[in-house]
């Protein structure tokens, strides 16, 4: 069994979906590892570190025509026609690109996307989306700080105080409770918000202030329960409820962390460019979900419409940073996560033989199948 480990050429290029330590279990187990020259190098994994790992150095084309090809982002397309028919791609496919989806079917590779795992015990050692939430959530709190003009933690200096930063978190997802956990070690006041009430508790336990918007109806109840551990979007009852809270949370706030997201949709409004226009002078947004929310003047903005996909813009005096590869910015820890999110999905499809074997019994490899024989296969 041949395992193939490209350079990424696309968003993700400073991630690698291997590293020295996972080359060397898979070669452990038996199996022929070749790494693309080159391909570990922005995340400071050497070729020569690679090859002591037991994996063989080759091009492109040589890792790509591997019978199971392990990327990080979707393959372009000079990429997916180095890849043999019936050969498995696994890697963070955006199952909700269905025309990518399309593409990688009619290429008749049998590709894994990860993201479409199912939210499980089982699953954790394996979600990618998981690893890489926390990283770009404690990433966050680092590049607002970097931008805010002020001190994080209260200071006492015999040239006076300084007050902490007041910092306010949308969304208390794996990102968003990986940005109050560091926001908290960085010496902030925080709170945070979510429409799921059981992150009640989490945020609380991190040291934070739940900002609560309570349920008025059962519709409103039942839609906060979400679906497989996931949000649903709320009725407007309760979003108007939340954004009236939420703007005069950021009025109070020196930096805002949002991530919001809802799978399959666009990402809420949270931060309107009203509540932009009264937040504080030099305040700081970091918005998660840059490039993923609603159409606002001709282009897709995040939580907020003002966010521009990976820029940093000052709107209103107030700097929003809309970075998507926030992981990347930390590549040697998130591809070392990465790396071994694969490394156990591999032991799902791979038996102790060393034979490919895709079992749809198991409900993570059915969820995460999303085309085989030139066949989307994934539910629409
Ligand atoms: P996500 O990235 O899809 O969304 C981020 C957060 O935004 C979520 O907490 C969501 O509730 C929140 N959100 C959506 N609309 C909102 C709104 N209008 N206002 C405020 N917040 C809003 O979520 P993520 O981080 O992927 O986590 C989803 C769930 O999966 C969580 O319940 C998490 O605990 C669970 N989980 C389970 C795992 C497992 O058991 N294997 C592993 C990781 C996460």
């Amino acid at each position: 069994m041949q395992i193939g480990v490209p350079a990424e050429s696309r968003s993700r290029k400073s991630l690698v979906a291997a590293t020295p330590e996972t080359v060397k279990m898979l070669v452990a187990q038996g199996r022929t590892v070749t790494v693309e020259s080159g391909a570990g190098e922005c995340a400071h994994y050497t070729d020569d570190a690679y090859r002591k790992a037991g994996a063989q150095i080759g091009d492109a084309a040589s890792a790509f025509g591997a019978q199971i090809v392990l990327k990080v982002a979707s393959p372009n397309e000079s990429e997916l026609s180095l890849m043999k028919p019936g050969s498995v791609l696994a890697g963070m496919l955006d199952p909700f690109d269905t025309e990518n989806t399309a593409r990688l079917a009619a290429a008749g590779v049998i590709a894994f996307a990860l993201e479409a795992a199912p939210r499980t015990t089982r699953a954790q050692s394996l979600d990618v989306l998981s690893s890489q939430a926390n990283i770009a959530g404690y990433k966050a709190v680092l590049v607002a700080a970097e931008h805010y003009p002020r001190f994080m933690p209260m200071l006492m200096t015999a040239a006076g105080t300084v007050k902490a930063a007041r910092m306010l978190v949308l969304g208390a997802g794996v990102a968003g409770l990986q940005a109050i956990a560091t926001a908290k070690r960085l010496g902030a006041v925080v709170e945070a918000s979510d429409v799921r009430p059981a992150v009640k508790e989490q945020i609380e336990s991190l040291g934070a202030k739940f900002v609560d918007v309570p349920f008025e109806t059962d519709e409103e109840r039942e839609a906060a329960v979400g679906v497989g551990g996931y949000a649903r979007p709320m009725p407007p009852s309760w979003l108007a409820r939340q954004a009236a809270q939420v703007h005069e949370r950021a009025k109070a706030a020196d930096i805002v962390i949002s991530t919001a997201l809802i799978p399959g949709r666009p990402a809420p409004t949270l931060l309107s460019v009203e509540t932009v226009k009264h937040m504080k002078p030099g305040s700081v947004i970091v918005d998660l979900a840059a490039g993923r929310g609603a159409e606002f003047e001709g282009r897709k903005g995040g939580n907020c419409p003002l966010t521009e996909t990976d820029q940093v813009v000052r709107k209103h005096g107030v700097t929003i940073i809309g970075h998507t590869q926030l992981a990347s910015l930390v590549a040697a820890d998130a591809s070392s996560l990465y790396a071994r999110n694969l490394l156990d999905f591999l032991k799902l499809i791979i038996t102790k033989e060393g034979t490919l074997n895709i079992d749809l019994a198991d409900d993570i490899v059915a969820a995460t199948l999303q085309c085989r024989d030139g066949q989307v296969t994934r539910p629409a």
